[in-house]
């Protein structure tokens, strides 16, 4: 596939770049790509930083038989396979995902996509990567908590689809870095563009999305993956109010979450409650006033499209954020 491209492009940020960019560059016999290094972090996924990367391919006149590999976590891939399916109306890009939270959801599924308007991926596409190298010798370098981020999101498929998945844990989670990826391409399969099925993968999701964009205009962002944890948590109490969850599966769950939360900083209190929930008011999966959510009936049962009324929302998110029952 490389052979076939004009030119090859690898896109990665400031952290990853030292530790892998020349190594993949020899492996995958590439090493007169042009590099793209930009600043990391959630902050940097924006419109100003794809222009960054529309002005480079420019500059190289790559055409439409470039090809990108976008080496990184989610927000490279999110953004890389943005700018990708927009220049030129659509260059073909590879994922290359270094974090564990993008080998098990971010680089699989062809959403992309940017932050924009001060809210979490505002602007985006439905866009297959041509390929998803996932190899877990990148996670030799990620920190910690980074880990933790992203067992978070293997717990999710976890609680939506196989509960041997809840039994993770940081010794042997590398074991099921693939099964995640499957569960996650088998559900794209059947929906693509997340008319229906596909939403089950917003479980934790539509609060968590909420804090995580609150959490980003204060000095210690939470990491996506920490945020869906407790935006999981809300899940759970929403699904044992409105959805008759067995009230042991919140209560298993909240022993993991001082695993997944250890290296997070928690300082959100009653001052937090508003302008969290006014992001959710702008979440896009939203119709009409109340919110909708992914709820569990079971652990492998998830329901789509449950409406909660703001002021359960509210609740869920006071006992989850502030009263910490965890
Ligand atoms: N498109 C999707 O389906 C989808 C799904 C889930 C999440 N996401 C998106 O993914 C993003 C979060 O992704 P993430 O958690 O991977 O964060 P990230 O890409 O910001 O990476 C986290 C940090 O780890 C560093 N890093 C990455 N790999 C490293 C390595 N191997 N060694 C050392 N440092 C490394 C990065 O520089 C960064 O500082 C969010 O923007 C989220 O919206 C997208």
């Amino acid at each position: 596939m490389l052979s076939k491209a004009s030119q090859v492009f690898i896109l990665t940020d400031e952290n990853v770049a030292p530790f892998w960019l020349p190594e993949v560059a020899h492996w995958l016999h590439c090493e007169s790509a042009i590099d793209i290094v930009i600043k990391a972090g959630e902050q940097h996924k924006n419109l100003q930083t794809v222009q960054r990367i529309w002005k480079t391919l420019m500059k190289h006149h790559a055409d439409r038989n470039a090809l990108l590999i976008n080496l990184g976590g989610g927000t490279i891939t999110d953004l890389g396979g943005f700018a990708a399916s927009t220049y030129k109306r659509g260059i073909r890009f590879i994922n290359a995902p270094t974090t564990l939270l993008a080998m098990v959801d971010a680089a699989i599924g062809g959403k992309t996509g940017i932050d924009f308007g001060g809210a979490k991926n505002q602007i985006g596409t439905f866009t297959e990567a041509e390929d998803v190298l996932i190899d877990p010798i990148f996670l030799t370098t990620l920190p910690e908590r980074e880990i933790r981020s992203g067992m978070a999101e293997m717990l999710k498929y976890g609680f939506i689809s196989d509960s041997k998945l809840l039994e993770i844990n940081l010794e042997n989670y590398q074991q099921y870095i693939t099964h995640c990826g499957e569960i996650k391409r088998e559900i794209v399969a059947k929906d693509p563009y997340e008319k229906g099925l596909r939403k089950v993968l917003n479980f934790g999701h539509t609060l968590g999305h909420a804090i995580e964009s609150h959490c980003l205009t204060k000095d210690t962002p939470l990491l996506h993956g920490e945020a869906v944890a407790l935006g999981m948590r809300a899940a759970l109490w929403l699904s044992v109010k409105q959805c008759g969850l067995n009230e042991k599966v919140l209560k298993d769950y909240e022993k993991q979450l001082p695993m997944l939360l250890a290296e997070a900083v928690m300082d959100l209190d009653k001052t937090d409650v508003e302008p969290i929930l006014s992001y959710l008011a702008h979440d896009k999966k939203n119709r009409g006033e109340k919110p909708q959510f992914v709820l569990l009936e079971a652990v492998g049962k998830p329901v789509l499209d449950v409406e909660v009324s703001m002021e359960t929302v509210r609740l869920s998110l006071e006992d989850t954020i502030i009263n910490k029952v965890w």
